[in-house]
């Protein structure tokens, strides 16, 4: 979603600087993109639609600039929509990430007021406010109070051409700033800093920074009044970021799951930490979105038939109409691979405040919800860099299995894992990706189609209808297999096609049954599963490994989802359309 980039300092080439920023920042996924720079005596805006790509922009040379990638959301992708904003009198460029939720009538009152609007966005208003207040504040007061004016969770970054300074505020989403060498950054993700600092700044909610060319300054956004700056050391890890002999991040992701397996329960105490609060705890809830709310589903399964332990799963953006519950007798266990979610933020904010524990299992260390947990459970898959998430997944479900074994008392997850990633390895081969690519060839034309499964198999259904709906843009229904025959079993005619997940577990039979009713309607199904029969049309198998099946089977359908995309010439399964990696607006 929206990416933040501004810099200040020695250097002349900003908007070069700005540009590779906001290329780091393209993962988040966005429809077009923006530069404003202050040279001499204006500043100039250079806009497009669509991705970055080879572009280069046409701007001056300049030491101060910001830049922006933006994720439709109040306005269509235009240039016009494109951030920056600038006023009227083009004094000062706005780049903000969020939504201003009074938008309208704050709208409404400036454009009697004389002002006019070039775009349909909510971010217009801020320029406009700013330019307002700047008749009797100075630029810093102006932001200040244009800021506090808006509702909603925003971070902004304003660039002024009469003062040589970037104010920048926020509450809600992200902004660092990033201390260089006689320069000084700012950015909505530490990964677009990690190539030009080692310290940082993790601006908090409320609070202002204004960059100069040799100072940061801090400020409350409620009193104006200055505040000590919080600086840290930078412990990102950059990580494997390149591509290597892979045509597309998605099918690096799916292979490096086998590895991701072992190393994200390599911080054990920390998974045994958080079992024990889940233990301690009288109320356990699961938060999460997309694909990790579908992980924390699998978690539910898990520690309710292997440890016996009660779990109340919420979807993060639902978690609002059900917290009254909470209170500090709870602990509340978010899920997310970005850790910066808005939807699962918010939840977490609610939970403090009624005193529960909050606690986090993911994958970006220093973001957002790490931050603001008291048990912390990293996935240590490395960056993802895929829209549609596959090995942040699979590391999930790793934690879960190993905490369900530890709540369990069990033993033997070691060897299960090792297990798993064997069978990973087989699934990844040549032969079986040969197999896929037959399958996805088949499907490639059809409109619509299901998947089922039951027990620890029904969020194997969910997530394999996401992913396949993310890249591929087929349509594709995931339900528990007792569930079809209540509604959905209606729209089986000939030919279509149900993926279903017979695992040797209690579910076997019962959905065997179901995949038998789907037959008998003239669906085609493909079964995955330990074992063939005779009601599968295409058999994709996967060995029994316990309650490990559930890791090891997901992986088929990923591939199926990656390769029906290719068959369907989808241009960039990386970058699904309208959608984004970290989605930082409810
Ligand atoms: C977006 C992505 C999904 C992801 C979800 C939750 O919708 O497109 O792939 O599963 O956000 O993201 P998180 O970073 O919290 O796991």
């Amino acid at each position: 979603m929206c990416g933040i980039f501004g810099y200040i300092g020695s250097q002349q080439n900003a908007p070069e600087i700005i540009l590779n920023g906001l290329k780091v920042l393209e993962y988040r996924g966005y429809d077009s993109w923006g530069v404003a720079v202050k040279s001499e005596n204006r500043i100039a805006v250079d806009k497009h639609v669509g991705k970055i790509g080879k572009a280069s922009v046409s701007l001056p040379a300049g030491t101060i600039g910001i830049g922006h990638t933006r994720w439709a959301t109040h306005g269509g992708v235009t240039t016009a929509n494109a951030h920056p904003h600038v006023d009227c009198t083009k004094r000062i460029a706005v780049v903000h990430n969020g939504i201003v939720e009074n938008y309208k009538p704050i709208k409404d009152d400036l454009i009697k007021a004389g002002h006019t609007f070039l775009s349909d966005t909510d971010t217009e208003v801020i320029a406009h406010l700013i330019e307002k207040n700047l008749q009797y504040e100075s630029f810093q007061e102006a932001v200040r109070k244009a800021f506090n004016t808006c509702q909603g969770l925003s971070a902004i970054v304003v660039l002024d051409l009469q003062t040589d300074v970037i104010v920048a505020a926020k509450t809600g989403s992200p902004l660092i700033v990033g201390f260089g060498k006689n320069e000084l950054f700012l950015a909505s993700d530490v990964s677009a800093l990690a190539a030009h600092c080692k310290k940082a700044m993790y601006v908090k909610d409320q609070e202002m920074v204004i960059l100069s060319y040799d100072n940061v300054s801090l400020y409350s956004l409620a009193s104006g009044k200055k505040i000590e700056p919080h600086i840290e050391i930078i412990d990102y890890i950059a990580g494997d970021n390149q591509l290597g002999s892979y045509a597309h991040y998605m099918m690096k992701e799916i292979a490096q799951q086998p590895e991701v397996l072992l190393s994200a329960v390599l911080d054990k105490k920390e998974i045994e930490k958080l079992a024990k609060v889940i233990k301690n705890k009288k109320k356990v809830f699961f938060v999460a979105a997309g694909t990790a709310y579908h992980a924390a589903l699998a978690g539910v399964y898990l520690l309710s038939e292997m440890a016996h332990v009660p779990v109340k799963l919420v979807v993060a953006s639902e978690f609002e109409y059900i917290k009254e519950e909470i209170d500090s007798d709870s602990v509340i266990v978010a899920f997310s691979q970005s850790g910066e979610t808005i939807d699962v933020i918010e939840p977490l904010i609610d939970a403090k405040a009624k005193g529960a524990t909050l606690a986090c299992v993911v994958n970006a260390k220093g973001s957002t919800i790490y931050r603001m947990s008291d048990v912390r459970v990293l996935l240590h898959a490395g960056p993802e860099k895929a829209v549609a998430s596959t090995k942040a997944y699979m590391a999930k479900l790793s934690v879960l299995l190993c905490m369900s074994f530890l709540l369990a008392k069990k033993s033997g997850v070691g060897k299960l894992l090792d297990q798993v990633l064997h069978e990973e390895k087989r699934l990844l081969s040549k032969e079986s990706i040969r197999g896929i690519k037959k399958i996805a060839k088949n499907l490639k034309s059809t409109p619509y189609m299901f998947t089922i499964g039951r027990g620890l198999s029904y969020q194997s259904a969910l997530e394999a209808a996401l992913k396949i709906k993310e890249v591929s843009y087929a349509h594709i229904e995931g339900l528990p297999g007792g569930e079809l025959k209540h509604g959905s079993i209606a729209l089986i005619q000939k030919g279509t096609p149900c993926i279903v997940f017979a695992p040797n577990d209690k579910t076997y039979d019962s959905i065997m049954s179901n995949a038998m009713e789907i037959k008998a309607r003239g669906g085609y199904i493909i079964g995955i599963s330990y074992k063939n029969s005779d009601v599968f049309d295409q058999f994709l198998e996967v060995k029994d490994l316990g309650v490990g099946s559930i890791l090891a089977q997901i992986v088929p359908v990923q591939l199926l989802a990656y390769y029906l995309a290719l068959e369907k010439g989808i241009e960039d399964p990386d970058k699904p359309r309208n959608l984004a990696k970290s989605v930082t607006v409810k």
